[in-house]
């Protein structure tokens, strides 16, 4: 086909806040789902540092984190080739639209906002308006890149939903300005629950019930061998989330990570009970992570490689970001300069 008759590639984009160590929640419903389309796809991923802020952090742990998650990235299969990864705050496009949409998002939709609701009543102390305003600048994130797709888990839906608003509402007074993005879900893995309190999402706020990506193997297979399982009598590996949430769980872990179904892992372990089936999903979740942590171990002490990552990212995103911009900027009636 000839160059300027091919037709462009669907585009994909998705983030995560570096605000705590990276664990098996995001890798499988989040990154795993971008590696598998990256060859489909033109792809734009990145660490939101400037989400992250919302809460207090520590400034060094920011700085190794937001690192560690881009070598966590490539690591996973990210090639920086087929894949534009940046560090949302070398692109400052994202405030800056961020502050537009913010005049089109409504104070009842944002209060609306689960994430919002939990993280007010976990930090009390810290209640500022960033952390409120937050999905308006999780949609700028995403439309200034005009992306088909958002890869998200479950728990990150509702923003996107809300960005789908906010689109129908910009779009509505001054046309066809963003192109209006869609969820995508991963089918296994999606809301990854706690292992010690299997009725809330897998979290590092819950660490003892949370498995991190560079976390040690020995440290791994204890976290899972001390899973919480249920108390019902039969003791036997079924799928039933309502009556059995953290034998379920377990499944959905084992599920995602080895690609059987639900039917052959209760066949795999009839008859066979808890005792063999927690160490189980633990193995294969060590083998699944050991990889990526091996090589992400590596690329980390490369800072001088991670740098060139990140650097051709933010260029080629800021690229993209402020043909956007100047759109939008245009469209709502600021002079040009
Ligand atoms: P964040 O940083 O909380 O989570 C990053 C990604 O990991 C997924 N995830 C999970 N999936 C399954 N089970 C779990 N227990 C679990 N925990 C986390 C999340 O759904 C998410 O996909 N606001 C976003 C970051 C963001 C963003 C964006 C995402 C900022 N701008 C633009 C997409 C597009 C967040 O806080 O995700």
């Amino acid at each position: 086909m000839e160059d300027n008759v091919r037709q462009a590639k669907k585009v994909m984009l998705s983030g995560i806040q570096p605000s705590g160590d990276l664990q098996l929640g995001n890798y499988l419903g989040a990154i795993r789902n971008w590696v598998a389309r990256t060859e489909e796809f033109d792809n734009y991923y990145f660490m939101a540092d400037m989400h992250t802020i919302t809460v207090r952090q520590t400034p060094a742990d920011l700085r190794r984190r937001t690192l560690e998650q881009l070598a966590i990235y490539i690591a996973s299969g990210l090639d920086p080739e087929k894949n534009t990864l940046f560090i949302q705050s070398h692109v400052h496009q994202h405030a800056e639209l961020g502050w537009v949409l913010n005049c089109y998002t409504m104070f009842g939709e944002l209060s609306r906002m689960t994430q919002f609701k939990d993280k007010s009543a976990r930090h009390k102390e810290n209640i500022n308006g960033g952390l409120f305003t937050y999905p308006a600048l999780m949609a700028a994130d995403i439309l200034l890149y005009q992306p088909d797709f958002v890869p998200v888990g479950e728990d990150q839906k509702q923003h996107v939903e809300l960005c789908r608003n906010i689109v129908q509402r910009f779009n509505g007074i001054y046309g066809d300005v963003f192109k209006m993005p869609e969820p995508y879900i991963p089918k296994a893995g999606a809301r990854v629950m706690c292992l010690t309190e299997p009725d809330s999402k897998m979290s590092k706020s819950l660490p003892d019930g949370c498995v991190f990506v560079m976390e040690k193997p020995e440290d791994i297979a204890r976290k899972f061998k001390r899973a919480v399982t249920d108390s019902d009598t039969e003791r036997c590996v079924r799928y039933d989330p309502a009556n059995k949430p953290g034998v379920s769980n377990l499944m959905t872990i084992y599920a995602a990570v080895t690609g059987k179904s639900y039917d052959e892992i209760e066949t795999e372990f009839a008859g066979l009970g808890y005792g063999a089936f927690k160490p189980a999903v633990g193995e294969a979740v060590i083998e699944t992570l050991r990889p990526i942590r091996e090589e992400a171990s590596r690329l980390i002490q490369d800072k001088a490689y991670l740098e060139g990552v990140y650097r051709a990212g933010a260029e080629k995103a800021s690229y993209v970001a402020e043909k956007t911009l100047r759109k939008v900027y245009k469209k709502v009636g600021f002079v040009q300069r």
